[in-house]
């Protein structure tokens, strides 16, 4: 599931898993649903819990981050 806005998230320290192939159920963190797309989720280490903007519509040049390009028409 993507969408043309990031997912401002809150993450705890530890290593979470984005989604890379925009087909999880869970967004922006991966289910598993990757299997067979020939995507892996993008594994982020967060060491102090931080909000984060990351991709909702996986055209980021800074993936797994927003970096604005969700305006941009494609
Ligand atoms: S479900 Fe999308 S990368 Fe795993």
């Amino acid at each position: 599931m993507t969408r043309k806005q990031p997912w401002a998230v809150t993450l705890e320290p530890g290593t979470h898993y984005i989604c890379q192939c925009g087909k999880s159920q869970n967004p922006p963190f991966c289910d598993g649903s990757h299997e067979g797309t020939g995507k892996e989720p993008f594994p982020l280490e967060i060491r102090e819990k931080q909000e984060v903007y990351l991709c909702g519509c996986l055209k980021s040049a800074n993936l797994p981050f927003c970096d604005g390009s969700h305006e941009k028409e494609a």
